[in-house]
């Protein structure tokens, strides 16, 4: 008793003159040390505990949290939102466990902790990276206020099936767009100097490796199938991004990658991740996918499932306890080595080190008053701005003028006052700040000069309950009967009668978003499009103000309504910034990070695909359906502005660059228009001939840019090895070929401004 009172009153005097102590960051031999150190007086069990994650709150382990942490199984705790119990569990830890070393708490800070930034995908259509970067760094700041000094972001799975619902958390469907955000979130969350010790920095974790946005139907956890060159040349770019920027963790997958899970897949884990890009960080499973490996087929128990995650290299096991009930046994039989174990171990400990847990295992929750700085909400509010995308202006109704011209305006919609819905599904798992409604923001903006009068319409609901509304209390319309649901339709078109004008917000809430919410269809939910087209029928000037998260079917929309604005899932600033569009206070300037599909049915569509059969005397020999375009209803990188912009005088720095040279692509974009506007210059190239065939168009550099009417400005691009290199599926490795190739400069994936280049060998 006596030795354990002067134990920990030794570990506070250390902790003490830790707090003052400077907080460095060591160098990488320092932190060896230090690892080696502490491996050398760990015994298995504590060193399996570093491998163990412990779930609290949503999923319950086998044994209580307290009990196993006390033993040393104390390598990470997650889904735990409450630093009181953090401290508590902390304590116990440091002050009750023979090394003590301290938990690593992890958490899903997506896109904010307390300030709630655009989801991803509204991110990606920003295409500005630097703000992703700026708003992933007030996240970390927040988040670590609170005692999280881990992130389960950026998540940069490429998605080209809008019916999974984890398109939102990732970049959209392009390797170059995907790889651009994936540095800037690292580059946010770690900082730019990926200092750790810092503590307004967290570790980041690239996930989900590799290929979970291809999951077979759209359906999330399913299979996916991706022959290799894709994997190289689609699927990993954005993870190897990410790496680049110095990302020091990564999460396993949940679903099979050709048939061999991704969690138990040495090829990823190892041969690519390890072996080919030289990963020293650690990697986590996603949760309870070690003990899934038993589910998938692969392995026989969860012994089995230990030795093959451990033999594909996870060194941290998420809340499935498969390690912990399995990995002692295995060692004492002799089929792992306690080397394995140790270069499982080292990383964890060393993050630890590196975050400077040893030094400040506690925390004084003062996340309030980080986000108290109202820096922090107006870029949440700028960020929303600039990810949102116009889709559709007829006839110039927007920007609306804010007095003068309608006296009364009906805001309409299930999401048209709910905040809530603003969020993604993780958006709710930190401590979200109050969100402003899109009629709250009309209301900011507009205080007494017009009458807005709000109408809900029917509720919108999910046919199957979602798991995280109830985990996460994520607010849910309730069903409504019939009758219910025909007097709110009722009202809600009584209320466009009765108004000059209409803003109707609709898409899909937050629990139809994120894991676990995919959909096999795009309709709009519940009563929406009968909503928007008795709407419209009324005659009066319609805004369609769409919060969602992935592309929907707006086949009719886009030929009757006038104005579409895609918004997005645009956090807690969203109603203000939706505002701030429609009125005119910011020029919209975003840009789809994914092709918009007609209708389900042209799922999988994507910009970047090949062309295999084109005869000018016989259209029907080629790629298209005969009941419908093969064209999408709106292209990648597609986006209108208040303004206009033209393109011109491409010019390539050396027609015949050398392979291996690095050259130049400029280009002159005027803004034609009368308003200061954004757009953004995006490159796209296609090789003409090698030895694989090569999609109709890459993208290859972008620039977002703001220009005053009537002002050119002149955009460069590099090209060079990184952006002509492939994956040669028939030579089956890396090839920057002779060939002759094109290159177009413009505002989307259909841009015109073309010139072309030859490779020299
Ligand atoms: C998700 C991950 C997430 C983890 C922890 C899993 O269900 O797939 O993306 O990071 O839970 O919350």
């Amino acid at each position: 008793m006596v030795l354990r009172w002067l134990s920990s009153l030794f570990l506070s005097a250390c902790l003490i003159t830790s707090l003052f102590a400077q907080n460095k960051s060591l160098t990488t031999g320092e932190v060896d040390n230090r690892v080696n150190q502490l491996l050398s007086q760990m015994t298995l069990e504590e060193k399996i505990g570093q491998m163990t994650q412990i779930p609290g709150g949503f999923v319950r382990g086998p044994e209580k949290p307290e009990d196993l942490i006390r033993k040393g199984i104390d390598g990470s705790v997650l889904w735990i939102n409450d630093p009181v119990e953090m401290n508590r569990m902390q304590h116990i830890a440091v002050e009750q466990t023979r090394l003590h070393i301290p938990i690593l708490f992890g958490l899903d800070v997506i896109h904010g902790y307390r300030t709630i930034f655009p989801a991803p995908l509204a991110m990606a259509a920003s295409w500005d990276p630097k703000m992703a970067e700026a708003a992933q760094a007030v996240a970390a700041k927040e988040a670590r206020a609170d005692g999280f000094a881990w992130t389960f972001a950026p998540m940069v799975d490429i998605a080209r099936d809008p019916r999974w619902g984890r398109i939102i958390e990732g970049s959209g469907e392009d390797p170059y767009l995907g790889a651009a955000m994936a540095r800037a979130q690292v580059r946010g969350f770690q900082g730019e100097d990926n200092d750790l010790s810092n503590p307004d920095h967290v570790l980041a974790c690239v996930k989900h490796f590799a290929g979970y946005g291809a999951a077979d139907g759209g359906r999330d956890y399913d299979s996916s199938y991706i022959p290799e060159d894709l994997m190289w040349n689609v699927y990993l770019p954005p993870f190897k991004a990410a790496l680049d920027a110095g990302v020091g963790s990564l999460m396993s997958a949940y679903m099979d990658l050709n048939d061999v899970p991704a969690t138990g897949n040495r090829w990823l884990l190892h041969d690519v991740l390890r072996q080919t890009w030289g990963f020293n960080g650690f990697v986590v499973s996603d949760a309870q996918a070690i003990g899934s490996l038993v589910t998938h087929g692969y392995a026989r128990d969860g012994s089995d499932a230990a030795l093959k995650a451990m033999n594909a290299g996870v060194n941290m096991d998420m809340a499935s306890f498969t390690y912990y009930q399995n990995l002692a046994k295995l060692v004492k039989a002799g089929q792992i080595s306690t080397a394995e174990i140790d270069a499982m171990v080292r990383p964890i400990l060393a993050a630890k080190i590196r975050l400077g847990l040893f030094e400040h295992p506690y925390v004084e929750p003062h996340s309030q008053q980080v986000a108290a700085d109202p820096h922090s909400a107006e870029l949440a509010r700028t960020a929303a701005q600039r990810s949102m995308v116009l889709l559709r202006n007829e006839g110039s109704l927007l920007p609306l003028a804010k007095s003068g011209k309608y006296s009364s305006i009906a805001v309409i919609g299930p999401l048209a006052d709910s905040g809530d819905d603003q969020l993604s599904m993780w958006g709710h798992i930190g401590k979200p700040n109050p969100p402003v409604s899109v009629l709250q923001g009309i209301r900011n903006k507009l205080g007494d000069a017009v009458r807005i009068e709000y109408s809900k319409g029917p509720n919108i609901t999910r046919e199957y309950p979602s798991f995280f509304a109830d985990a996460l209390h994520i607010h849910t319309d309730p069903k409504q009967t019939a009758e219910e649901a025909k007097k709110a339709f009722d009202d809600a078109l009584a209320t466009a009668k009765r108004n000059d004008m209409v803003i109707l917000v609709l898409g899909e809430g937050s629990i139809m978003n994120g894991e676990a919410a995919s959909r096999a269809s795009l309709d709009f939910v519940g009563q929406q499009e009968q909503l928007l087209e008795a709407v419209v029928a009324t005659g009066k000037p319609v805004v369609l103000v769409l919060i969602n998260a992935r592309p929907i079917n707006l086949l009719w929309a886009s030929e009757h309504v006038p104005a579409i604005l895609e918004a997005w899932v645009p956090g807690e600033q969203g109603g203000n910034a939706v505002a701030d569009i429609l009125f005119g206070d910011a020029v919209p300037g975003g840009k789809l990070p994914i092709t918009w599909p007609r209708t389900v049915g042209q799922i999988p569509i994507y910009y970047a695909h090949n062309l295999t059969q084109q005869h000018e005397d016989a259209p029907d020999f080629k790629s298209r359906y005969w009941d419908l375009s093969s064209f999408p209803l709106y292209p990648f990188g597609y986006g209108l502005s208040y303004t206009t912009f033209s393109y011109s005088n491409i010019h390539i720095s050396n027609p015949q660059p050398g392979v291996g040279s690095t050259f130049e692509v400029t280009a002159d974009v005027q803004n034609t228009g009368s308003r200061a506007g954004d757009t953004v210059a995006q490159l796209y190239i296609h090789q003409q001939a090698g030895s694989a065939s090569r999609p109709v168009r890459q993208l290859k550099g972008f620039e977002r840019i703001t220009l005053a009417p009537g002002e050119t400005k002149t955009v460069h691009f590099k090209l060079g090895k990184d952006e002509l290199t492939y994956w040669s599926p028939s030579l089956r490795k890396w090839v920057e070929e002779p060939e002759q190739f094109d290159v177009w400069v413009g505002e989307d994936s259909t841009a015109k401004l073309h010139s072309n280049f030859k490779l020299i060998d």
